[in-house]
């Protein structure tokens, strides 16, 4: 177990930090590699899709029929590119949109399914033709582990109870046949199952209370229908809104003993005001640093929430599952407001890999995080238009940090200098170390300074680094992204920065960069 303070020190600095003021600043790091820090959940890599703009209809989903190359309705270009990314689980179908969702609308043949109407998000009307099947196969194909959010608040005990038997059941039993009756004879492996969905506001504004009692009604009957431990279904209960503290107190006081995981939403919006949030491409130097600054409160919230789990669970028994985080700019001009597409910056990548060192620096509690979304909507992996798809920076962070799930953390131990003239503390230097099943050492740091690089001098304490390689992902602006006209601005290259000698390791991190390296 890594005592409390290494933990911190993962992502803030330990001692009062020096504030940068020029380039060539220095950071001292140290790597306890003679020490075991808990497993990094691969499941902390997740992502979230939503029946929400473009993110599933014509992201995911071009339909069997459409002249976009695609395998069995999915679109190929989008099925490659998540292979590469190493998926570990996908929350599925929301969001608000999962307490409006009826299930039994979305099975059989799909010229045969009923519409509906899309109230969140954009008033569309949506056929159907995305449902139970469409969204399990395609975790089948991909090897991802489906997180389905059952509906709370519109839909019944019953309608929960059958989906979970429709979709895990083998048994000769009503909806399993159903299931056989629509072209699946097998079951498939469904091992999460969040129950509700915001339930605070969009999935029923309930008071914790209220819902506390409707989490155990639900949970009653959503069962198991596979035997054997590890088929268990791991059931999440709906989690607080970001600094809703009451919110957790109650539901671990009243039904903590009920539940696995608990979720927590948190999302940076650059500006901290919702009705105007700031350009995704567009914002000067202020902006970036405030922007850092609201994600960082990403460590404050885990913390205390941990905190108050630890009063009812001090054995860690609930897992903090983050399923929904992320940048939420205003949408790019020009595209229907309730369809939230916004592009994806360098400042973005760097927030994305901030977060994941804080869910690793946290990984004893922290089960799981799905960053939103995972195509065309918010801080999105993928954009596409058409049969072209665009990967964003934030894809890249994801990819080039794959290396950390279910690898055995490593504490570490960080003093970083601050980014000058910041109302918020703001650190340089962000470090996340964990080691792989083969034993390879893996070390990512991220740069917030936009000013120019940071030398982080780094002992290995227990191993001798030998060689090292890595990549880096940086570009010389903040605002620096992908286009479709312009699709590798901001792409991972070979890094050159990092120098072993016994078990020292220098590394010049530049300005505005993420680095991942292999020790
Ligand atoms: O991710 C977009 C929306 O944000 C989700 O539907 C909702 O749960 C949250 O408020």
């Amino acid at each position: 177990m890594t005592p409390p303070l290494l933990r911190w020190a993962a992502v803030l600095a330990l001692l009062a930090s020096p504030t940068l003021s020029s380039a060539g600043t220095e950071a001292q790091l140290t790597l306890r590699a003679d020490q075991s820090g808990p497993v990094i959940n691969r499941n902390i890599y997740g992502q979230f899709s939503e029946h929400l703009g473009h993110c599933i209809y014509g992201g995911i989903w071009v339909g069997p029929d459409s002249p976009i190359p695609n395998t069995r309705g999915y679109n190929n270009a989008v099925l490659e590119a998540l292979r590469n990314l190493r998926v570990p689980i996908l929350r599925w179908p929301g969001g608000c949109f999962a307490d409006e969702y009826h299930w039994k609308d979305g099975i059989g043949p799909r010229e045969k399914r009923p519409s509906m109407y899309n109230s969140h998000w954009g008033g569309v009307v949506e056929d159907n033709h995305f449902g139970t099947h469409e969204f399990l196969d395609l975790c089948e194909m991909l090897g991802i582990e489906p997180y389905v959010c059952v509906n709370v608040g519109s839909g019944s005990v019953q309608e929960a109870m059958e989906w979970v038997e429709y979709m895990t059941s083998d048994a000769e039993s009503p909806m399993a046949n159903l299931r056989r009756a629509n072209g699946r004879d097998k079951p498939w492996r469904v091992r999460y199952i969040a129950v509700g969905n915001e339930s605070w506001g969009c999935g029923g504004s309930m008071s914790p209370e209220f819902y506390a009692d409707n989490f155990r009604r639900f949970n009653t009957f959503i069962k198991d229908y596979v035997p054997g431990p590890e088929n268990r279904i791991y059931r999440v209960a709906c989690g607080p809104d970001a600094f809703n503290y009451e919110w957790t107190e109650t539901l671990m006081r009243t039904a903590g003993s009920q539940m696995d995981g608990l979720s927590l939403h948190y999302y940076t919006i650059p500006s901290g005001r919702w009705e105007s949030k700031g350009s995704a491409t567009e914002f000067g130097r202020d902006a970036y640093l405030s922007t850092l600054a609201q994600t960082l409160r990403m460590e404050e919230l885990v913390s205390r929430h941990s905190a108050i789990m630890d009063k009812f669970d001090s054995k860690k028994r609930v897992g903090l599952a983050v399923d929904e985080w992320g940048i939420w700019t205003d949408v790019e001009p020009g595209t229907n407001p309730g369809f939230l597409y916004q592009q994806n910056s360098l400042r973005d990548a760097l927030l994305a890999a901030l977060n994941l060192h804080i869910f690793q620096a946290h990984a004893d509690r922290v089960v799981m995080a799905n960053i939103a979304q995972m195509v065309n909507v918010l801080q999105a992996m993928i954009l596409t238009q058409g049969d072209k798809i665009v990967l964003t920076p934030t894809y890249h962070v994801f990819e080039m940090l794959k290396v950390h799930q279910g690898a055995t953390s490593i504490p570490v131990e960080l003093r970083t200098p601050d980014l000058a003239s910041t109302r918020e503390r703001i650190p340089a230097v962000s470090a996340s170390a964990s080691r792989d099943a083969a034993g390879h050492i893996h070390l990512s740091l991220v740069n917030t300074d936009p000013d120019g690089p940071v030398t982080v001098a780094c002992t290995v304490v227990g191993a001798a680094p030998g060689s090292v390689t890595g990549r880096v992902l940086s570009a010389p602006s903040m605002t620096a992204h992908n286009t479709f006209d312009s699709p590798h601005v901001v792409e991972p290259r070979a890094f050159t920065g990092a120098t072993a000698s016994g078990n020292g390791l220098s590394v010049v991190l530049p300005a505005m960069s993420v680095v991942v390296l292999d020790l």
